[in-house]
């Protein structure tokens, strides 16, 4: 059994993929072919949003986003420790300083509540002498973050608000689709995400036209009126043409795949939610996740080791998302960050199990079985 199971849904769609590939090899635009601005399209009219800037990795789309505001020495970025490190590393690479704020412990994304807090505290604070200027929220697991009480602080704050979306693409919130749901969203094609290619790729979505022209800039050395004119410090942060081919093949089954991960989501969900030892997923109302992971919570850390190698003699694979929240990582330690008591017991008892849409049923109920005897 595999965690992600990249090879059923290849079987599926591998004649498209190789008539797609073939078209590129035909044409011979190996950088910023028609299939970008095809995708961009496609994507920016699904995710309603004005504008789709297809970029290298969802690293550097976050990176992108930032650079748009000109982020740099001086500047902080609240964001929340329990994540990916790339969500926090690209605010060091500007020479900018995160701010780790607390998740919220039913949805595990950042606690509106505890923004609030962290804003006053910084501000109270004497030592404190960086200039906050926004957010980075994650949509973690698939789950956009609270954006109506987000963008409510940012508002009267005067900050911008980022969507972490690499892990969201195809998730709503309150009907609006994730990747349209702050100033600039960012979402990662890393193969294994929900939309995901066949190497590195990612997406920035604005309905902010400077944003846009910025980040198309941006991400070809900051390019100005033509090829060799530079009107700001880029990056090379293009996506290439056969990651777009073959996303734009990808993205045609993304709809009924969606469905497919709901499906089994609804189903580990029932099998497990009556068991006194599991704590499963939490969706609020008006919120619909993509499901890029199916996590659940174990009582404390020996009970998750125990399951997770019980379930591993099982052939049954499970991952841990996030073992070290990024406050408490030696990358980070220059911080000295407050301790954060909800990311840091989540991050202990935390597990995710196998999820991906050609999970069989039959494959779903030994999992569910599995996990069952194994806490027992
Ligand atoms: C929450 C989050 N942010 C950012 C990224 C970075 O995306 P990429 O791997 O495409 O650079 C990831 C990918 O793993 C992620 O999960």
């Amino acid at each position: 059994m595999q965690f992600i199971d990249l090879k059923a849904q290849q079987s599926r769609i591998r004649s498209n993929i190789e008539t797609r590939l073939n078209q590129v090899l035909d044409h011979g635009q190996y950088i910023l072919g028609p299939e970008i601005k095809e995708l961009e399209n496609k994507l920016a009219e699904y995710v309603g949003c004005k504008h789709a800037i297809a970029v290298s990795s969802g690293t550097d789309a976050l990176l992108l986003a930032l650079m748009c505001y000109d982020i740099g020495p001086g500047d902080a970025i609240l964001t929340t420790p329990f994540t990916f490190i790339a969500t926090a590393e690209v605010i060091c690479l500007l020479g900018a300083t995160p701010v780790f704020v607390d998740v919220d412990p039913i949805t595990y994304n950042i606690d509106p509540h505890a923004i609030e807090k962290t804003l006053t505290d910084c501000r109270n604070d004497s030592d404190f002498t960086k200039n906050i200027r926004g957010i980075i929220a994650v949509d973690l697991f698939g789950l956009p973050a609270d954006y109506t009480a987000i963008h409510q602080i940012a508002r009267q704050q005067d900050l911008f608000v980022i969507e972490d979306a690499a892990q969201s693409f195809g998730a709503t919130y309150h009907e609006k689709q994730s990747c349209s749901l702050a100033d600039i969203a960012c979402t990662s094609f890393f193969p294994a995400k929900p939309l995901g290619g066949y190497g590195d790729g990612g997406m920035c979505f604005t309905n902010n036209d400077d944003h846009a022209a910025k980040t198309r800039s941006l991400l070809v050395h900051g390019q100005g009126s033509h090829r060799y004119e530079h009107i700001h410090i880029g990056i090379n942060g293009r996506l290439d043409t056969f990651q777009a081919a073959i996303l734009l093949e990808k993205f045609d089954i993304f709809p009924e795949e969606c469905l497919l991960r709901q499906a089994i989501a609804e189903k580990y969900t029932l099998g497990l939610r009556n068991h006194p030892s599991i704590t499963t997923p939490t969706i609020p109302e008006h919120y619909q996740s993509v499901w890029a992971q199916y996590s659940i919570l174990l009582n404390d850390s020996n009970q998750r080791e125990h399951l997770q190698k019980y379930l591993n003699e099982k052939n049954i694979p499970t991952a841990i998302y996030y073992p070290i929240p990024l406050h408490q990582q030696p990358a980070f330690k220059a911080l000295h960050s407050k301790p954060l008591p909800v990311s840091e017991r989540l991050s202990q008892r935390i597990m995710s199990l196998p999820m991906h849409p050609y999970l069989k049923e039959s494959q779903q109920d030994m999992i569910i079985k599995a996990v069952i005897e194994g806490i027992a």
